[in-house]
């Protein structure tokens, strides 16, 4: 199959029930999204797919062909970091940086969609991605100077 990942078209082969995550890690060879749950709870999976958040342990790679997959890797110009990843190195956002790569995917979606998030739109936005480090108040502040940066 084909699977285009960061605006580069990949031929990969994949068997019929391979994730769209393990595509990405194993044969794109792309790490930063991370495998956590496999069960579509944790968001540690989180990639873009057209434009919308998607958890990649929940699809299919064949279902993504064709599809414009965007990773972790998309989002920062070699060492200029992405404003959302700027807004999290600053207000401390992460700890163990497990759930990282997810949350900036959808701390990003947010702000993009978003411009002023009350910290209830925050909350609500990345209900799907947990992080188990930080009590979420630092992401919270995080999220709410990306949109403001
Ligand atoms: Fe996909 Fe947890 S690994 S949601």
């Amino acid at each position: 199959m084909k699977l285009t990942v960061n605006g580069v078209e990949h031929e990969i082969d994949v068997d019929p029930r391979t994730l769209l995550v393990h595509a990405i890690r194993e044969q794109v060879g792309l790490t930063g999204t991370h495998v956590g749950c496999l069960t579509g709870d944790c968001g540690a999976c989180t990639v873009v797919v057209d434009g919308q958040t998607t958890k990649s342990c929940s699809v299919l790679a064949l279902s993504a062909e064709g599809s414009a997959v965007e990773t972790i890797e998309s989002l920062a110009d070699g060492d200029d970091l992405h404003p959302v990843q700027q807004a999290f190195w600053d207000e401390f956002g992460f700890q163990c940086g497990f759930c990282l790569p997810g949350m900036l995917l959808t701390a990003k979606e947010l702000v993009e969609s978003t411009p002023d998030p009350t910290d209830d739109d925050i909350l609500r936005a990345i209900d799907g991605n947990l992080c188990r480090c930080t009590g979420y108040n630092t992401i919270v502040a995080a999220v709410r100077k990306a949109a403001r940066s």
